[in-house]
């Protein structure tokens, strides 16, 4: 069996690349919602309020190769298309993400990465979310390959934000007006202050229990 470790490029056909990082997506959606049954039966609550995951379709897999330089071919993709797979973990609380990446940092069988925290230095934009690009190991029949999944953490304020912000930008195929752009930076520090009060909320009623 062939274990070698020193390549991220898994597969030789388009068929093959998807199967890989939807197992990928499995394996790392069923760590997470492990890890969030344990925390519910070890503190009674829920770190995580939903998970979503998705493939990246070919069409965009195609449009960001093109953006950076590189021929549509199945080695590049895998290469330098980071986001193949994606998940997306929603939390109540900002201290939750941190929980959450902390768990995911200690699976061995993960190799991280990358680590982006965009909630410690948010982009220009305004953008708030804690990134991690982890490989995973997936156990096929004859060896093992490794896929990367980039895994976003953020909170349902952060969320409802970035998905505006991402309608707007799209709307305006990039080109979004100022002061457009201008309410939307504003409108990340009131996500901040909501997302800070929130948790300052929940932390006294643990306190009052
Ligand atoms: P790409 O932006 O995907 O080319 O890769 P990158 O290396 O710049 O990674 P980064 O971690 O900055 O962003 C990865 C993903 O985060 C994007 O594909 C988006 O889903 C999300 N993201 C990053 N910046 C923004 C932003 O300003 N607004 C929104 N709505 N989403 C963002
Ligand atoms: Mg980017």
């Amino acid at each position: 069996m062939d274990t070698t470790n020193k390549t991220y490029s898994p597969a030789d056909s388009w068929t093959e690349v998807i199967l890989i990082y939807n197992s990928a997506l499995k394996q790392i959606g069923t760590k997470l919602e492990i890890l969030n049954d344990e925390f519910q039966h070890v503190h009674s609550y829920n770190p995580i309020e939903h998970i979503k995951s998705r493939i990246k379709s070919s069409e965009s897999i195609v449009k960001k190769l093109k953006k950076y330089g590189y021929e549509s071919t199945i080695e590049n993709m895998v290469e330098y298309v980071n986001d193949i797979a994606g998940i997306r973990v929603i939390c109540s609380f900002t201290s939750d993400i941190y929980k959450i990446a902390s768990m995911i940092r200690n699976q061995n069988d993960l190799k991280i990465l990358t680590i982006k925290d965009y909630i410690k230095n948010p982009k220009p934009s305004g953008y708030k979310s804690y990134h991690m690009l982890v490989a995973v190991p997936i156990y096929l029949s004859d060896r093992i390959v490794h896929a990367k999944v980039e895994i976003q953490i953020r909170t349902v304020a952060m969320d409802f934000w970035a998905t505006l912000e991402h309608k707007i930008n799209y709307k305006f195929e990039g080109n979004v007006p100022q002061s457009i752009k201008d309410e939307l930076v504003e409108s990340s520090h009131l996500i901040s202050d909501l997302d800070a009060k929130m948790l300052s909320l929940n932390e006294q009623i643990q306190d009052s229990n």
